[in-house]
């Protein structure tokens, strides 16, 4: 059901609308049957429940914005470069909304509780609005460019550690079985011995959206797409972290290999990562 528009709602006030109506409906259809089907590979899941919810963020949105450009996931045909090729065919947007509208299929179809909605608003290639709604918790993370970022209203501040061997960090096991995963394994085995310890939940947008809150201090995966991240970079850019590439190089759309940081044990994570995929 639309919503009559009521004068122009702010941006962060319709993302957060979104974020919370989507992550309420899909907490009602955990563990009741949904329809699933494969994408990729038997490890690229999608069901109704991904569309359903991409359809309701998209409607809202453009009731409000109509002249607003969108990007979703389950708008995109499924592959590994399928994603750059479509935000390339949209660089000329000047508002683009960014939307993953489960992130963490494969933990929703299973009921394992870890599980986000993921919008965020890039102006001119610029994230200028992160919103992470993780309905199990009801967390909502949010951050607007230059004003921080916060979750259930509280500022949000990266963590203090200082170096790898105190860490709690986090990865993804990307469903990219060719070039991703392959990497990611030797990765883990280089880090995993030099951390305190590692998680994986499931879904890189909470693990960026905790790496923002300092309940992380970093977390990195291959392969990953826009949607998955766009959010949680400026999340974690306002708690005062830092996100960028493999390489190093600062966070921007097209990055599919992330590191994400409370920023002082970047560069040696990095240089463990990098020592890893050589
Ligand atoms: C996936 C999750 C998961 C990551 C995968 C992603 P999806 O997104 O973020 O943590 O390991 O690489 O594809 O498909 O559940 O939105
Ligand atoms: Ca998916
Ligand atoms: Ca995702
Ligand atoms: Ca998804």
């Amino acid at each position: 059901v639309q919503e009559p528009i009521v004068g122009r709602k702010s941006f962060a006030a319709v993302a957060i609308n979104c974020a919370a109506k989507a992550g309420e409906w899909i907490k009602t259809k955990l563990g009741s049957y949904v329809s699933l089907n494969m994408k990729f590979s038997q490890h690229d899941l999608v069901t109704e429940i991904d569309k359903g919810s991409e359809t309701m963020i998209r409607n809202l949105i453009m009731t409000h914005f109509p002249d607003h450009s969108f990007l979703g996931e389950e708008g995109v045909e499924p592959g590994p470069n399928a994603s750059l090729e479509a935000l390339d065919n949209m660089k000329e947007a000047e508002y683009l909304w960014i939307v993953d509208p489960i992130d963490g299929t494969t933990n929703f179809v299973h009921g394992f509780p870890f599980f986000v909605v993921s919008i965020a608003l890039a102006h001119k290639g610029e994230i200028i609005l992160g919103v992470v709604y993780d309905p199990s918790r009801d967390e909502l993370f949010i951050a607007e460019k230059g004003k921080g970022a916060y979750v259930h209203g509280r500022r949000m501040r990266v963590s203090q550690e200082k170096a790898v061997h105190e860490s709690l960090l986090a990865t993804g096991f990307p469903a990219d079985h060719q070039q991703a995963l392959p990497l990611n394994m030797k990765q883990l085995q280089s880090v995993a011995p030099k951390a305190r310890n590692i998680r994986a939940s499931g879904s890189a947008a909470l693990h960026m959206a905790y790496v923002a809150a300092g309940r992380l201090s970093g977390f990195w995966e291959m392969g990953l797409h826009p949607w998955d991240l766009a959010a949680g970079s400026l999340l974690i850019q306002e708690s005062g972290g830092r996100v960028t590439g493999l390489n190093g190089e600062a966070y921007h759309l097209g990055i599919k290999d992330v590191v994400a940081t409370s920023g002082d044990i970047h560069d040696e994570l990095l240089k463990l990562l990098k020592e890893a995929g050589k």
